[in-house]
């Protein structure tokens, strides 16, 4: 072999190994760059964090006794701890999901970090008061005694019922929103696991639908529409939120009571824009009033233009 084409095959050696790597790399890195998202995107990447820090810590709390501070505190940026939350009492199946859904949140939240900057942990309000004020505003009038997520498992999947749900409905409007592949990958991915969770707690929930929740006399259907049609009165955009029974014009194909998984007339996600859970979450119907589960308000640049101060 003569030197020139020895230094030949080593120049192509190199190229077919160091080339690919270059272009990897390139593309890692622009995986990775969090700047280089066109603001839109940014902007409604870093919204739904405010629902899933809600999440992990009522989640975490529930099932552990403890959050983000002691599982992950980098995750937190600092932002003040939960008020209110606290381990449920939950039975050893119910707890194993919870859990699940908590370790779920926890790496939702990594994974739009490691997207978008983000920011800190906003005050949460998960006092047990918390969730019997929205009880009771479903109900409008004061269940007695006050509803408590953390007495049992049923209270605790009712409260669950809650939440997940409104972050489902947050991705499916803000996929179309989106421009970027990267951002689009990213939120798809979100809204499986987040519907999967609303489905499991749906599900638990459907095969207790004609039980009581104790003490009220009211059926677990019952809570259920109730949350729904109190969500869809305060998101202002008619009915995107569905109980367990319905009547059956409102079922898959206008032909079923039973509701397991919500959905319009053709069994397709319902969508919400950001102001529409910023009314529910906020417990008032209005995107500027805070309250509810967000005392000083949500985070981010779209919650915080809302804002004001
Ligand atoms: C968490 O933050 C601390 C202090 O800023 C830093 O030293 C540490 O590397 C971080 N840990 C992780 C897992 O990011
Ligand atoms: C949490 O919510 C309850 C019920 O609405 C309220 O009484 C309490 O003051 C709230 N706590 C904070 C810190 O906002």
């Amino acid at each position: 072999m003569g030197l020139s084409t020895m230094s030949g095959s080593i120049f192509l050696l190199i190229i077919f190994f160091i080339l690919p790597r270059c272009h990897c790399l390139e593309l890692t890195l622009g995986c990775a760059s969090k700047s280089e998202l066109p603001s839109g995107d940014v902007d409604l990447l870093e919204f739904p964090l405010n629902l899933e820090y809600l999440e992990a810590e009522f989640f975490l709390y529930g099932s552990l006794g403890y959050g983000l501070d002691k599982v992950s505190p980098n995750l937190t940026m600092g932002g003040p701890p939960p008020v209110g939350a606290k381990k449920a009492k939950l039975d050893s199946f119910t707890r194993d999901v919870i859990l699940q859904f908590a370790l779920q949140e926890v790496g939702h939240l990594r994974a739009i970090k490691n997207t978008v900057k983000g920011f800190p942990r906003p005050l949460l309000n998960l006092s047990a008061a918390s969730f019997a004020t929205i009880m009771d505003s479903a109900f409008g009038r004061p269940l007695n005694p006050p509803f408590d997520p953390y007495a049992n498992s049923l209270n605790y999947l009712l409260a669950s019922y809650v939440i997940p749900y409104v972050g489902l409905t947050g991705y499916v409007g803000a996929n179309a929103k989106l421009q970027a592949a990267d951002s689009k990958r990213l939120v798809a991915g979100l809204l499986g696991v987040e519907s999967g969770q609303d489905a499991v707690l749906r599900g638990l929930l459907y095969e207790r639908v004609s039980m009581e929740v104790k003490p009220y006399g009211i059926s677990v259907a019952e809570f259920t529409n109730k949350i729904s049609d109190l969500r869809n009165k305060l998101g202002k955009m008619g009915l995107k939120d569905e109980g367990l029974l319905v009547p059956s014009v409102q079922g898959a194909e206008g032909k079923i009571r039973g509701n397991i998984l919500a959905g319009d007339s053709y069994s397709v996600s319902f969508e919400r824009t950001p102001e529409e859970i910023l009314r529910i979450v906020y417990g008032g119907g209005s995107e500027s009033s805070p309250g509810g589960f967000y005392p000083q308000g949500a985070k981010g640049r779209i919650a915080m233009s809302h804002l004001s101060n």
